[in-house]
C-alpha cells in the first residue's frame, strides 16, 4: 500500500481548528483509497515562537523537505504583532515559501451556484464566476533588498522595500500560468503596473515573448488597479491572472468575496515542481488565523478541506480523489449545510467539527 507523509503546520488562530478537519478528511480519502497517509505535526509561527522563540524551527523544516506534502494552517495574531520584523508569526510563513522555493501560489475562485447570495456582490455580477489566481510568492517587495529601516540624526526614520525580479523569476511563474490557463479555457491576463514600474516593464516583456509559446492561450496585459475594479464589476471576464507578489495578496482577497466567503478559498503554493521537478507542495487556506473568530470552533473548514483536495491533486497525482473531496463539498452546500460566513439570516449554523462531520460522511457514504 502506498504511504505519503505529510508535514502537518496547523500554526495559529483558526489554523489550529480547521487543519484537523482537512487530516480528517484525508484519512477518510485514504480509507477510501487504500492508500496510507503520515502525518507529522510541526510548530510554525506564533505557536513556534511561544515554544521554541523562533518562528520557523529547523526540526519544522527539516520535516517540511523529507515530507510529499504539506498542509498548512495560518499564521500570525495580535500576540506576536509587536515582535520586530525579522521574528514576527509571519516570517515563519515567508521563510519556508522561500527555503522550499514555492515561487507559484494558484488561488482557485469558484463562485458555487448555491453560495451566490453568500456574496456581497449581485448575482447578475458573481455568477458564473470560475477563477485562478496565480501569485508569484518568493519574490517582489516581500523578499527584495534592500530594505530595513534607518534613522537619522534628526529622529526621523526612513524606511525601505524594494520590488525586484529578475527575467527568470517572471519567465518560470508566468510558464505555469500559461500550462493552467492552457488546462482552463485558455485565457491568460497578466497583470502589472507597466504604466508606471520599471518592474512592471519587464514583467509585460518577458510575459509577451513567452506567449509565443502558447500561441494558443490568448494573452491580455491589465494594469493592477483596472484589474482591482474589473474583478468586482465583471469577474467572469476572467480566466487565468498571473502577478507579482503583491498585487497577488491583493487581488486574491478581493477574489474570495465572489465565492462568497474567505472561509471557501483553498490554495497551492508550488516549487519546482510545477515544472516537473520533485513534488513539494504547501497547502493552505487563504483566509488566515481570524482572531475574532479564534478558539470558538465556529470557523468554516472548507478552505482548509478544499485545500487538501489540492494536495490530492498537486503534490500525490491523485486525480479522482481530489474530485471526491471537492463533490463531497458541493454536496454538503448542496444539502443547505453552513456556517456563519456563508449563512442567510434564518438559516441553521454549524460549527467547523459539524461541518466536517458532513463532508467526511460523504467521503465514506
Ligand atoms: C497570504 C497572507 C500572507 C502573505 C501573510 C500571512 C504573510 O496574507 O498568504 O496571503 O501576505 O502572503
Ligand atoms: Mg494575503
Amino acid at each position: 500500500m502506498a504511504t505519503h507523509t505529510i508535514a502537518v503546520l496547523p500554526g495559529d488562530g483558526i489554523g489550529q481548528e480547521v487543519t484537523p478537519e482537512a487530516v480528517r478528511v484525508l484519512r477518510a480519502v485514504g480509507k477510501r483509497a487504500g492508500v496510507t497517509f503520515e502525518f507529522e505535526e510541526a510548530l510554525i509561527g506564533g505557536a513556534a515562537i511561544d515554544a521554541t522563540g523562533t518562528p520557523l524551527p529547523p526540526e519544522t523544516l527539516a520535516l517540511c523537505r523529507k515530507a510529499d506534502a504539506i498542509l498548512f494552517g495560518a499564521v500570525g495574531g495580535p500576540k506576536w504583532d509587536h515582535l520586530p520584523q525579522e521574528s514576527r508569526a509571519e516570517r515563519g510563513l515567508l521563510a519556508l515559501r522561500k527555503e522550499l522555493d514555492l515561487y507559484a501560489n494558484l488561488r482557485p475562485a469558484i463562485c458555487f451556484p448555491m453560495l451566490i447570495d453568500a456574496s456581497p456582490l449581485k448575482r447578475s455580477v458573481v455568477e458564473g464566476t470560475d477563477l485562478m489566481v496565480i501569485r508569484e510568492l518568493t519574490g517582489g517587495l516581500y523578499f527584495g533588498e534592500p530594505r530595513g529601516r534607518e534613522s537619522f540624526a534628526d529622529g526621523g526614520e526612513r524606511a525601505i522595500n524594494t520590488m525586484a525580479y529578475t527575467t527568470r523569476e517572471i519567465e518560470r511563474v508566468a510558464r505555469v500560468a500559461f500550462d493552467v490557463a492552457r488546462k482552463r479555457r485558455k485565457r491568460l491576463a497578466s497583470v502589472d503596473k507597466a504604466n508606471v514600474l520599471v518592474v512592471s516593464q519587464l514583467w509585460r516583456e518577458v510575459v509577451t515573448r513567452l506567449a509565443r509559446d502558447y500561441p494558443d492561450v490568448a494573452l491580455e496585459h491589465v494594469l493592477v488597479d483596472n484589474c482591482a475594479m474589473a474583478l468586482v464589476h465583471k469577474p467572469t471576464h476572467f480566466d487565468t491572472i498571473v502577478t507579482e507578489n503583491t498585487f497577488g495578496d491583493i487581488l486574491s482577497d478581493e477574489a474570495a468575496i465572489l465565492a462568497g466567503s474567505m472561509g471557501m478559498l483553498p490554495s497551492a503554493s508550488l516549487g519546482p515542481a510545477a515544472a516537473g521537478g520533485r513534488n513539494v507542495g504547501l497547502y493552505e487556506p487563504v483566509h488566515g488565523t481570524a482572531p475574532d473568530i479564534a478558539g470558538k470552533g465556529v470557523a468554516n473548514p472548507l478552505a482548509a478541506i478544499l485545500s487538501a483536495g489540492l494536495l490530492l491533486r498537486y503534490s500525490l497525482n491523485m486525480t479522482a480523489a481530489a474530485a471526491w473531496v471537492e463533490a463531497a463539498v458541493q454536496r454538503v452546500l448542496e444539502q443547505g449545510r453552513r456556517t456563519g460566513d456563508i449563512a442567510k439570516p434564518g438559516e441553521k449554523v454549524l460549527g467547523t467539527r459539524e461541518m466536517s462531520d458532513h463532508v467526511v460522511h460523504e467521503l465514506e457514504g
